[in-house]
């Protein structure tokens, strides 16, 4: 199906892992393997579409509260998209990590760096995986940054040139699942004016149906963006 008006950047928070895996009696680390599994056909749908840029929300500077057994989990799964990312290579597809990435060990580091460098030149959807990632903490780096280089900086667009984002476009539509309905400290200077939708559905239930679903109701909506 071909969708009017898509959003230019699309912002996913992945939500309903641990949910999805009780539901089955099953351990935590479960839901997020099948968290994982949805994540990559996501991406393959969003190619399908015709998205430019989607962001994924895959771990939070708040997660680091969570049991060590599930952080090394999620770590692992990490870890292992890292290892083959040949096939978004394929697909034209761009990689991109946002957060406070320190803290992840230094070999998960360089593949993030070794990936973005190798994708770097790839036309197709912008991927970006926000890992470790606060939207506060990205402010707070941002201003960090401008007082080590002692600028000025006066203009949104300037400040936004400072944060994890910088040169990727505002986020228009943030989709969430699991139910809740907060941003939960994602993207919080770039989705000022983001429309939003949710969704019941536990993230490894999420499917293209409900992508399109969520891309024709942000299609429908009127924006104004402050004005009249
Ligand atoms: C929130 O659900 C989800 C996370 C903290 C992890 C999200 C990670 C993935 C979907 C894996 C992504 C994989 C790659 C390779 C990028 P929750 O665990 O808080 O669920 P709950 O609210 O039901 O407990």
């Amino acid at each position: 199906m071909i969708h009017k008006n898509l959003p230019v950047h699309v912002g996913f928070i992945m939500d309903g892992n641990g949910r999805w895996a009780k539901k089955r009696g099953l351990p935590r680390k479960f839901g997020h393997r099948e968290g994982g599994k949805a994540f990559k056909k996501c991406v393959d749908d969003c190619i399908e579409l015709g998205l430019n840029h989607v962001t994924f929300y895959a771990f939070s500077t708040e997660n680091q509260k969570r049991p060590k057994d599930e952080i090394e989990a999620l770590l692992k799964l990490f870890d292992e998209y890292l290892d083959d990312i040949r096939e978004m290579d394929d697909k034209n597809a761009r990689l991109r990590f946002i957060g406070d990435l320190g803290f992840f060990p230094e070999s998960t580091q360089k593949k993030m760096r070794e990936a973005e460098e190798a994708t770097a030149k790839n036309t197709g959807l912008t991927c970006t995986l926000a890992l470790n990632y606060g939207g506060r903490n990205e402010i707070l780096h941002a201003v960090g940054k401008i007082i080590s280089e002692g600028k000025n900086v006066y203009s949104e667009e300037d400040f936004g040139g400072y944060l994890y984002t910088a040169g990727m476009p505002d986020v228009d539509l943030i989709i969430r699942t699991g139910g809740e309905r907060r941003l939960s400290n994602f993207l919080i200077w770039q989705a000022a004016y983001a429309e939003y939708v949710y969704t019941d559905t536990l993230w490894p239930d999420f499917g293209k149906k409900e992508l399109e679903k969520a891309l024709k109701e942000f299609s429908e909506r009127s924006r104004r963006f402050g004005g009249v």
